[in-house]
């Protein structure tokens, strides 16, 4: 590949760079969608076993938090199937927007994109499942915050969380990460009893919480966002 080859043999690595960054970018439609999704993601993801595990049934009505460019959200669309609808949830407008292109252009139309409050989603109705994927570790005053989300949930819902943990290495670097202990005690300080603990996941945790029936046991707080729903 002539192209390839620099004038100054030096600069080969640049140029090198430079060509595998916009390979790399051809394939996004977003920086952030790179950032999130990657190339390798479902090798290490498994977002087929993720969502099998879930055992959502067609119909049902579900909440990706911290949707992102939409890795989960589409696949959960597709679980829920047409009968079914997802709350694609984030604070960040751009992606949304993203998301919502990206929806119309796959054809998916039972996702809902919404932009939501740091301390509230702001779902317009009660759901089967809140789902959320790398986002736990964004979230401030997390106890409160998920105390809250109880209000949100159908008498029979449950809360799915996966994060990254200490195996992960740059979100390790990054600080990107909770590890799972913290997150099972913050869940249960919340209101919330741990369902399921799958480990199938090489880089996360992958927790499942279902409320408890008397959530004071525990010390579990108020909503969260108080008046601001
Ligand atoms: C690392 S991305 C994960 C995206 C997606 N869940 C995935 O697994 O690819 C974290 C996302 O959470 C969003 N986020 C951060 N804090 C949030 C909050 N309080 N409520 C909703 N979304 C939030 C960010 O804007 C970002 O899009």
């Amino acid at each position: 590949m002539s192209w390839l080859k620099s004038p100054h043999p030096g600069n080969r690595p640049q140029v090198f760079a430079v060509v595998l960054l916009a390979i790399v970018l051809a394939g996004c439609a977003t920086l952030k969608q790179c950032a999130y999704e990657g190339f390798d993601r479902d090798q290490w993801q498994q977002p087929e076993r993720v969502i099998q595990s879930l055992q959502i049934r067609p119909g049902a009505v579900v909440a990706d938090l911290g949707s992102g460019s939409g890795y989960f959200a589409l696949r959960l669309a597709k679980a829920v199937g047409t009968t079914g609808k997802v709350y694609a949830v984030d604070i960040d407008s751009a992606i949304n927007k993203a998301l919502k292109e990206r929806a119309k252009k796959e054809h998916v139309g039972n996702i809902d994109v919404l932009l939501a409050k740091p301390n509230d989603p702001r779902l317009p109705e009660p759901v089967d499942l809140i789902f959320t994927s790398n986002t736990y570790h964004h979230i401030d005053d997390r106890i409160s915050y998920f105390a809250g989300l109880r209000e949100y949930l159908r008498p029979s819902g449950k809360i799915a969380v996966i994060d990254y943990d200490r195996r992960a290495w740059l979100e390790g670097l990054l600080r990107h990460y909770t590890p799972k202990e913290f997150i099972k005690r913050e869940m249960e300080q919340a209101g919330y009893k741990l369902q399921n603990d799958f480990d199938f996941l090489e880089r996360q945790s992958f927790l499942v919480f279902v409320p408890r029936s008397d959530p004071s046991q525990s010390g579990a707080l108020a909503p969260a966002g108080g008046t601001s729903k």
